[in-house]
C-alpha cells in the first residue's frame, strides 16, 4: 500500500488497531467541535503565492530556542506508544533523531526516560510535565530528564481534569495490563490504579502561575507551556518568564468550543511581540498546513496523532515516512509559493480578506 499522505496512514491505523486503541487515539472532548475545527480552520485559508523567484535553491531548517532542526515540525507529547507499536516511544525517539527534529517526550510513556535517552542518545528531545499532587514525584522527574540531557520541560496546562471523551467512557478504556506508564512505576504500588495504569487524580488540579516559579527553582531547563489559547494567558506566560509557548487545545480532547489552534494563534503571536518563541499543535495534517501556521507567525509546529499512526504503520520507520513526507510536501509548498527559507514565510503569504 503507497503511502502519499498523512490520510493513507490514518486508514491504515484505523483498519489495524484494536477498536478502543483507535478511539483513544481518535477521541475528541464532547463533540468533538474543536477537533474537528482544527483541521477545518486550516481549508478556510488561502495563500498570496509568488512567482518567478528562482526556487533552484531551497533551506527548510530552523531552530527551536537556538537548536538547529531540518524543518519546522516536530512530534507534541502523545501518550502510551506501546498501544501502537511494540518498541512505544524507543521507536518514536529514533524515527526524530534520524529525522533531526524534536521529540517532546510524554510522562505518560510506556517506555522510561532512561530508555527513551540510550535508544536514540543523540536526539533532540523536551519533557513534557504533568505536575502530580505528590509534588516529590513531579520534582524528581523534573531534575531526573535534566540530568538525562532533555534540553526544556514543557507543562501542559490544560489538563486540570481529562476532557470528557465518549468513546473512552464507552469503551472502558484501559491500559492493557503488559503496559505500564514508566515514569512512575513502583511509586503507588499499593494503589489502585485508573485506566492509564495511575492512580486516579494523579494530575494536580490546583496548579496555577506560581507553579512556574516553583518549577523555575527546580530546573535550569527552558520552560514552554503548552496549551495556551489566549492573549491574556500568552501575556502572563512572558510575565513569569517561560521561554515558549505552545498555542494547542490538547487535539480537541479537553474543553470542547474551545478555538481552532490556527486561529487562536495570531491574538498570541502579537501579544508576545518576540519575546518569547510561539509553536503550535493541533490538525497539522499536510505540508501547506505547516506553511500557513508559519505564515501566521508559529516558529515550529507539533504533529499529535499522525506521529501515533506513524508508529502504527511500521514503528520508528512508518514515522520516519511520515516525518518525510510533511518535510517534502512543507519545501513543495515553500517553493509554490516562492519562499527560499523560513524567514522570507510571512502574513504576507495569506489572504486576509478571506479570513
Ligand atoms: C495527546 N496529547 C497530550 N498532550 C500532553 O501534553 N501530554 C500527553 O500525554 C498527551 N497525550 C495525548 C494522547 C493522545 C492519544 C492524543 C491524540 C493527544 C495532546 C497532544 O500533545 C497534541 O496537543 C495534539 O495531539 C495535537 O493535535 P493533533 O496533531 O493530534 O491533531
Amino acid at each position: 500500500m503507497p503511502m502519499i499522505c498523512l490520510s493513507d496512514f490514518e486508514a491504515y491505523a484505523k483498519k489495524y488497531l484494536p477498536k478502543t486503541t483507535w478511539e483513544y487515539f481518535a477521541a475528541g472532548a464532547d463533540e468533538c467541535c474543536t477537533r474537528d475545527d482544527n483541521l477545518l480552520a486550516y481549508k478556510r485559508i488561502r495563500f498570496r503565492p509568488r512567482m518567478l523567484r528562482d526556487m533552484s535553491v531551497m533551506d527548510t531548517t530552523t531552530t527551536l530556542l537556538g537548536t538547529k532542526i531540518s524543518f519546522p515540525v516536530g512530534i507534541a507529547p502523545t501518550g502510551l506508544h506501546q498501544l501502537a507499536w511494540p518498541e512505544g516511544e524507543k521507536s518514536t525517539a529514533r524515527a526524530a533523531e534520524t529525522m533531526n527534529t524534536c521529540y517532546i517526550t510524554s510522562t505518560f510513556s510506556t517506555c522510561t526516560v532512561e530508555e527513551i535517552t540510550a535508544a536514540a542518545p543523540n536526539g533532540f528531545r523536551w519533557f513534557q510535565l504533568y505536575i502530580h499532587w505528590n509534588r516529590t514525584l513531579s520534582e524528581k522527574l523534573v531534575q531526573h530528564v535534566e540530568a538525562l540531557g532533555f534540553q526544556g520541560l514543557v507543562l501542559t496546562t490544560d489538563v486540570p481534569y481529562t476532557g470528557k471523551r465518549r468513546d473512552d467512557i464507552r469503551n472502558n478504556f484501559q491500559l492493557p495490563p503488559h503496559l505500564k506508564v514508566k515514569n512512575y512505576e513502583g511509586a503507588f504500588e499499593e494503589e489502585n490504579c485508573s485506566e492509564y495504569g495511575l492512580p486516579p487524580n494523579s494530575i494536580d488540579p490546583s496548579i496555577n502561575w506560581n507553579d512556574i516559579y516553583w518549577l523555575q527553582s527546580l530546573t535550569h531547563l527552558p520552560i514552554i507551556i503548552k496549551g495556551i489559547l489566549t492573549k491574556e494567558d500568552a501575556d502572563l506566560a512572558v510575565r513569569h518568564g517561560v521561554q515558549g509557548i505552545i498555542v494547542s487545545n490538547h487535539g480537541g480532547r479537553q474543553l470542547d468550543g474551545g478555538p481552532a489552534t490556527i486561529d487562536a494563534l495570531i491574538e498570541i503571536v502579537d501579544a508576545v511581540q518576540d519575546k518569547v518563541e510561539v509553536y503550535l499543535d493541533g490538525g497539522i495534517r499536510t505540508g501547506s498546513d505547516v506553511l500557513k501556521a508559519l505564515a501566521l507567525g508559529a516558529k515550529c509546529v507539533f504533529i499529535g496523532r499522525p506521529a501515533l499512526w506513524g508508529l502504527t504503520y511500521k514503528g520508528e520507520e512508518g514515522l520516519r515516512e511520515v516525518l518525510q513526507i510533511l518535510h517534502d510536501e512543507f519545501r513543495l509548498s515553500m517553493a509554490l509559493a516562492g519562499c527560499h527559507n523560513v524567514s522570507e514565510i510571512g502574513r504576507h503569504l495569506v489572504q486576509f480578506s478571506k479570513l
